[in-house]
């Protein structure tokens, strides 16, 4: 149970709404700048504001984590984290329900899928574009041991054949909205990037996302793991290439692209640590001064997240939890003091009460 877990006083957000969007102004304001500053163009006509995206991140980046960063002027698109798309089509009210978290927001929203099946995938596609996403990207990343079990995720790593197709198939699904694929750099070894490079490169998808280590690394630190980046920009040419991997500073971001050439970037887990990251890394890119870390502020976003959450569905405090351990770490107290608390009410409290008293 949570110490500062008392009942006195409703549950506050801090100021929600934010006139400007920040990572907007800065990409509008250095267009011609930094490359990570161009807008992404998306087949179809739809543009994505810059090149500085938020790596979805399942079970994470949805409901309350959304609308308050959107809010914040924090992000300026989405990429949702995938739908699994196994045995039939889902209707248009699941791809609705599935969209809502992101198109609520306003902003431009790409909406990743994972399957096997050429025509559902294509049909389901479809259908989220219908649904209002700007574009589809197809994940052929996810590391999970029943994802890949049964042929999913990176296990399409090792058919290059299929991805050449898939993409070809969506394509033809998507002749007038954005698509892009999720790759890692293989399955279990970097070597099968080659293959899969050519075949995503004949494919000429609008945006490639490479997270730099293989399925089989996890998460796990992997030396030299960048230079992978740098292979795959050669093998990619005239493809808008993100890099993703540990992107989770903005010195991070800028050393990325001069040692890699990579023309954007994706921060996934850097942007629980710090929701403002994509922000700074857009002032870094228009040298603008950013503002780095900064635990009141960090505990603001993570306390208005919960309060939110609490409000629509009241519950265990799932994904708060989460960006909890990624922002202040395993051992630090409070973490510790939110990880007793059962609910997300006990969790909004006692960040409530941790802000309050919080220094920068
Ligand atoms: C909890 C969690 C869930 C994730 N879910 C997805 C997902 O649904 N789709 C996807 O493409 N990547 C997913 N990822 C991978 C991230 O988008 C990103 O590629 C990876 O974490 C490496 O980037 P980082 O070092 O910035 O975290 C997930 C990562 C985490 C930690």
């Amino acid at each position: 149970m949570c110490r500062s877990g008392g009942t006195a006083g409703p549950l506050r957000p801090g100021p929600l709404l934010c006139p400007v969007c920040p990572l907007r102004e800065a990409a509008v304001v250095s267009a011609g700048g930094h490359p990570y500053l161009q807008p992404l163009r998306l087949t179809g006509g739809a543009v994505l504001p810059s090149r500085i995206l938020p790596g979805p991140m399942e079970g994470i980046t949805t409901g309350s984590f959304c609308a308050v960063l959107a809010a914040a002027g924090q992000v300026s698109c989405w990429v949702t984290p995938f739908l699994r798309v196994t045995t039939g089509l889902p209707r248009p009210a699941r791809l609705r329900l599935h969209l809502s978290p992101y198109l609520s927001t306003g902003l431009p929203v790409v909406a990743q899928v994972m399957g096997l099946d050429l025509g559902l995938l294509g049909a389901t596609a479809a259908g989220l574009v219908r649904a209002g996403a700007v574009g589809v990207d197809l994940n052929c990343a996810c590391p999970s041991r029943t994802v890949v079990a049964n042929g999913a995720g990176a296990a399409r790593l090792r058919h290059p054949e299929w991805i050449a197709a898939a993409l070809q198939a969506l394509r033809q699904a998507l002749p007038q909205a954005g698509l892009g694929i999720k790759l890692r750099s293989g399955l279990t070894d970097p070597a099968e990037m080659d293959d899969v490079l050519a075949a995503v490169a004949g494919a000429a998808p609008d945006f490639v996302t490479l997270h730099y280590r293989t399925a089989a690394e996890g998460y796990a630190p992997v030396e030299g793991g960048w230079e992978r980046l740098a292979r795959a920009r050669t093998r990619l040419p005239g493809v808008v290439l993100i890099g993703c991997g540990d992107v989770d500073s903005t010195e991070a971001a800028l050393r990325l692209h001069r040692q890699t050439g990579v023309d954007g970037v994706a921060a996934a887990r850097g942007l629980l640590r710090r929701p403002w990251l994509l922000v700074d890394i857009a002032a870094a890119c228009a040298g603008r001064p950013t503002a780095g870390a900064d635990r009141r502020r960090a505990l603001s976003s993570l306390r208005d997240m919960a309060v939110a959450a609490a409000a629509q569905r009241p519950g265990r405090t799932g994904f708060v939890l989460e960006v909890a351990r990624q922002m202040l770490g395993d051992d630090d107290a409070l973490f510790r003091e939110l990880s007793r608390c059962q609910t997300l009410e006990q969790a909004a409290r006692c960040l409530q009460a941790a802000t309050a008293v919080a220094v920068p």
